[in-house]
């Protein structure tokens, strides 16, 4: 075992921060693209630096409560929960900037009246509103690990409901092979620096086998900490996989499409060398820009410092998810 080792989230060498100047600056953000995509460092946990913004960010994170069962399989990890106003505050959300500190700009989701539409190659093809999902759906809480691409990680407590659950109501018919999932986008609303972001690939797409989504843990959450999901999380739908890099979990789910072939998705589409469609969370196998061997599990610590973890082969969830890939 490694000894632990804990860093101050503002102990970041200059290089690894984008400030704000050169993220709003189009070259400059343009030429972080040609990596296309995320980079392997800590950004500093800048959420909630002050009493106001504090206040602010409780305030996105106070939502209704939800009524839930306890799954027994999925109490605990080998490591403690994150802390609710970290996970609230350093997110991906491209489509609402660049950097971890979207959950201000996330408040320009619109999800009153939401609609899911699931559809393609199904018997029984329908669209879900909020309130239909959580009557059909029996909600319960899962504490699973989630592991960023970027190689960061955190435990966080979904509720929410199976994936497979769906698929028992919808019915796919056997042609139906491959699953894809499409994230709300509104070039007026989802306005990350959207001059550069015309460029990408929009909307936000993720995919998976069907044998994959009707996985025991494949997992679409509608809240996280007993309550509804916050908007920089995701709301009112998010995929959730624990298995895979955080990336192939999409958020704010308005499509599902049940499909014959694999379908394109954001940063496959993007780079495929980077970032390959099974995405599973693998230490053996390094991102062409950084090693996947160790992750950095954020607010672990005094002060959110993060501690040096190893990763382990699909996150730790090879006994669910192992037989899938051989
Ligand atoms: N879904 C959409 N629509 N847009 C995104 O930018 N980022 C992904 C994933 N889902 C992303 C997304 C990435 S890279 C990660 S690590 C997780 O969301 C982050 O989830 P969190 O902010 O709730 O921790």
């Amino acid at each position: 075992m490694r000894p632990t080792r804990f860093r101050k989230s503002w102990e970041i060498p200059a290089s690894a921060v984008t400030s704000e100047r050169a993220y709003y600056n189009r070259r400059s953000f343009l030429k972080s693209l040609v990596g296309l995509g995320m980079v392997a460092s800590i950004m500093p946990i800048t959420g909630c630096n002050s009493p106001d913004s504090k206040i602010a960010l409780e305030k996105t994170l106070d939502l209704p409560k939800l009524k839930f069962t306890t799954n027994q399989a999925f109490t605990k990890v080998d490591r403690p929960l994150t802390d609710r106003y970290l996970a609230g505050s350093y997110n991906n959300f491209y489509e609402f900037g660049g950097n971890k500190n979207i959950w201000q700009p996330a408040q320009n989701l619109p999800t009153d009246n939401w609609k899911v539409e699931v559809t393609g190659l199904v018997k029984y093809p329908r669209t879900y509103d909020i309130d239909d999902l959580k009557k059909q759906f029996p909600l319960e809480e899962r504490i699973y690990r989630f592991r960023c691409v970027e190689a960061w990680s955190m435990v966080l407590p979904w509720i929410g409901f199976p994936m497979k659950a769906l698929i028992g109501a919808v019915e796919p018919t056997a042609k139906a092979k491959f699953v894809r999932f499409t994230s709300f986008y509104n070039q007026q609303i989802t306005k990350g620096p959207s001059v550069v972001f015309g460029a990408l690939p929009w909307p936000y797409t993720e995919g998976l086998r069907i044998e994959e989504m009707a996985n025991e843990l494949a997992f679409f959450a509608l809240g996280i900490y007993g309550r509804d999901l916050p908007k920089q999380h995701g709301a009112p739908l998010r995929m959730v996989l624990p298995w895979k890099y955080g990336f192939k979990g999409g958020k704010s789910i308005v499509k599902i499409e049940f499909l014959e072939r694999q379908p394109a998705t954001f940063w496959h589409t993007l780079n495929a060398r980077e970032y390959d469609f099974e995405a599973n969370v693998n230490p053996a196998k390094p991102h062409p820009r950084w090693s996947q061997a160790e992750e950095k599990f954020i607010g672990s610590g005094p002060d959110f410092s993060w501690e040096i973890r190893e990763t382990l082969p699909y996150n730790g969830y090879g006994e669910y998810v192992a037989s899938l890939y051989i």
